[in-house]
């Protein structure tokens, strides 16, 4: 069965890349990157985190990016058209819930992070010490209604660019804000190793500490991975069903996996060393980099225009994610549901916001609304990133790996045999074998059965 490219994609390699790297850096590497790893021994979890990248999130990567280009489908559509007539379908609406839930909560940060350039630009930082500015995020997150505006701006401009479609929204945004996004990242962390006991940032971040690395430390750093290479809840399957059929995909994900680490350790670099210079406990949680950067932006020369810079970056980082977490549910609606893009747009972001809305309440008018010890947005965080994601991933493995005809994959990682594929029997047994058994015992782990 060989299917030809039924609808417009993306229009260049670059444009391809530029979408897909943008969905995976995100909120995850820069806010939530350093404050896992700070959380759970620096050091000894970036090791565990590189090796769940590579060994498990790069197979199933590759298993999505193939799945989605040969079907040239949504979320749903490609298991109705690879698997018609079985439950299958079930793990295709799973994929489309999960990406809901996830920007239901994302959302929540990214409104944080306009807030904070409003902040900024209004220069609120100014002669504040650390624990001035650590009461002004917590009067603001707590406040009943600020933020649920802010996060309802940054879900209109995200369905503001999905509107756009594939080619004049997605890839056209992404090529503009990935590459400054790289650029101001980089300017951060150079800026951050001038601080005086920078030393010991990085000595945090680069030394592992295996007695600090819990059973717990082992599951976040999965669960991290998949949250930040966006796999495991159709999103690459969305994508790659815009890939042009002539891209290499092992070569796109190696690229994909490539940028978001290094964005992983450089926020790391331009957060932990300053979190150290100024004693901030790397243990703030969410709230770390709203904490941290402000306060040594205003201890910099020119730092009010470096934190508007840090922070509409961060905005940058979300919206390049956000509109792929959007895309799934759209293209399920226009796709499967017929509707016209606008009208599908609308209504997911409408019913996303509604949702999101409670996540970010649950930090002020919520804040007694307790799930399993929870907050209503660390139970959403937690299902959505320990739980649904493994699970997405080891239900891909299952269909790639066991159920689907080998030569389907064969033929989309290499192109119809026209690219050399040196290690395809290892692959499979990866993707057999390996990586769907490591998931099971983490996520066994995470029901608390192991
Ligand atoms: N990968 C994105 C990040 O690191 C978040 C994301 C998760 C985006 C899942 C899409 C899907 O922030």
């Amino acid at each position: 069965m060989h299917h030809q490219q039924t609808r417009p994609g993306f229009k260049s390699k670059f444009g391809a890349i530029a979408a897909l790297a943008g969905s995976a850096v995100g909120l995850g590497n820069i806010w939530k990157f350093p404050y896992i790893a700070g959380t759970n021994g620096g050091g000894a979890f970036l090791l565990v985190y590189i090796f769940f990248t590579i060994a498990i999130g790069f197979p199933v990567m590759l298993a999505e990016f193939s799945l989605g280009r040969h079907s040239q489908q949504n979320a749903l559509g490609t298991f109705r058209v690879l698997a018609p007539g079985t439950s299958w379908l079930l793990f295709g609406l799973l994929s489309i819930l999960s990406a809901t839930l996830i920007l239901s909560f994302y959302g929540t940060v990214s409104g944080w992070t306009l807030e904070y350039i409003w902040l900024s630009l209004t220069n609120s930082f100014k002669g504040q010490n650390a624990e001035d500015i650590n009461t002004i995020f917590n009067n603001f997150i707590s406040h009943p209604y600020k933020a649920v505006l802010w996060q309802s701006g940054f879900m209109i401009l995200t369905g503001a660019i999905i509107m756009g479609g594939v080619q004049k929204g997605i890839e056209r945004y992404s090529k503009i804000m990935m590459p400054l996004l790289f650029l101001i990242i980089i300017a951060l962390s150079i800026n951050s190793l001038t601080l005086s006991g920078a030393a010991a940032g990085l000595k945090f971040l680069f030394r592992p500490a295996f007695t600090c690395l819990t059973a717990d430390g082992v599951l976040a750093a999965l669960g991290q991975a998949f949250f930040s290479l966006s796999v495991g809840m159709g999103i690459l399957l969305t994508y790659a069903s815009y890939i042009p059929r002539n891209d290499s995909l092992p070569h796109i994900s190696l690229k994909v996996i490539l940028t978001d680490t290094l964005v992983a350790i450089l926020a790391g670099m331009a957060i932990l060393p300053a979190v150290f210079s100024f004693q901030i406990n790397p243990q703030a949680g969410p709230g770390l980099v709203f904490l941290t950067l402000p306060t040594v932006f205003q201890n910099l020369p020119a730092g009010e225009i470096w934190a508007v810079l840090f922070f509409i970056l961060l905005t940058f980082a979300a919206l390049t994610s956000a509109i792929s977490l959007l895309e799934v549910p759209v293209a399920y609606l226009v796709e499967e549901k017929k509707m016209k893009r606008p009208a599908a747009t609308l209504l997911a972001t409408s019913v996303i916001t509604f949702i999101g809305s409670f996540n970010t309440l649950s930090f002020g008018p919520l804040r007694n609304v307790h799930i399993g010890g929870m907050n209503v947005f660390e139970a959403c965080d937690y299902l959505c990133s320990n739980i649904l994601l493994p699970l997405g991933g080891i239900l891909i493995c299952i269909f790639s790996g066991w159920y689907l005809d080998k030569s389907i994959l064969f033929n989309e990682i290499s192109n119809n045999g026209i690219l050399k594929i040196r290690f395809f029997k290892l692959y499979i047994f990866i993707l057999k074998y390996i990586a769907p058994v490591c998931i099971l015992l983490i996520l066994l782990h995470a029901v608390g059965v192991i």
